[in-house]
């Protein structure tokens, strides 16, 4: 093993001794929650155990684009929700630009759509945003582009925008069931094979390709997961770290642990 202790103190003394270098950063909606963004799968506060009034077929329905084609009502009834603009980035963002700003950041993988990441300050070239965002809107037809205030004018409106072209149902460039990932997403899946560390932060890993990131981290080199349980068969390597529990927590007792927790608060509180 390369650590001298499978803990974080283990992991703090790989990153003060310089061994990590590169670090990929993976991360779910638990990474949001405490900015007041639900995530999907937890019970109770999930946004898939509270879409009874949708009244979807199943849960996952609303992000489905088969589902979207034949009753695009519900997704444009969560899309005000959903949008971003109202929330403020969490410390686990500020840990991920402090990352960044001690240039260890290789790259982040993200699954969410909020763009806390960038509002934190990590610039948009370190960011795979695999289940695309909110910054562009086009036609699922014909994939003509739509403008974001138009799209705007509708969500508040709570109508269905329609292409100008053919017609046909105009949607966030977010990534639906049934759709491909980015093409962002493909370029840089060699990236945590690369990688002398790999974070895993705020997600149930559950939805592929994404979850399987992880995975292609090198034997041989550490990973960390902190979330609130168990994901992904993170454990089963000799140099993988479990911090379970909440992520501003573990992220903090990290920082503290490198000797940069002022240095998080400072940035945080910015
Ligand atoms: P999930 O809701 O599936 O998982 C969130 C994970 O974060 C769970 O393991 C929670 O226990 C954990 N968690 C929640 N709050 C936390 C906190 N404060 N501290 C630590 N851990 C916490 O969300 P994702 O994994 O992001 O895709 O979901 C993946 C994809 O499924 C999403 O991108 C979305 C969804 O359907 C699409 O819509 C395409």
């Amino acid at each position: 093993t390369v650590l001298t202790s499978r803990n974080l103190s283990g992991i703090a003394e790989y990153i003060r001794a310089g061994k990590a270098r590169s670090v990929t950063v993976m991360v779910g909606a638990g990474i949001s929650t405490s900015a007041g963004i639900p995530d999907f799968r937890s019970p109770d506060t999930g946004l898939y155990a509270n879409l009874a009034r949708l009244e979807l077929p199943y849960a996952e329905a609303v992000f489905d684009i088969d589902y979207f084609r034949s009753k695009p009502e519900p997704f444009y009834t969560l899309a005000q929700e959903l949008y971003p603009g109202r929330y403020r980035p969490t410390v686990t963002h500020s840990f991920i630009r402090l990352l960044h700003d001690k240039g260890l950041l290789l790259k982040l993988f993200t699954q969410n759509i909020d763009c806390l990441e960038r509002e934190a300050g990590v610039p948009g070239s370190k960011i795979v945003e695999a289940h695309g965002s909110f910054a562009r809107q086009s036609c699922i037809e014909c994939k003509t582009a739509y403008s974001s205030d138009e799209i705007r004018q509708h969500i508040d409106a709570r109508t269905i925008p329609r292409c100008h072209d053919c017609s046909g149902l105009v949607k966030p460039e977010i990534v639906f069931f049934g759709e491909a990932l980015p093409s962002a997403f493909f370029e840089n899946r060699h990236l945590p094979e690369e990688a002398d560390l790999t974070i895993v932060m705020g997600t149930s890993l559950t939805v592929q390709p994404f979850a399987s990131l992880p995975q292609l981290a090198q034997q041989g080199k550490p990973r960390i997961l902190i979330n609130k349980e168990a994901v992904g068969g993170l454990g089963s390597r000799p140099d993988d770290v479990l911090l379970l529990g909440d992520c501003d927590a573990g992220v903090r007792k990290l920082a503290e642990a490198c000797g940069w927790g002022e240095e998080l608060e400072a940035l945080w509180a910015a």
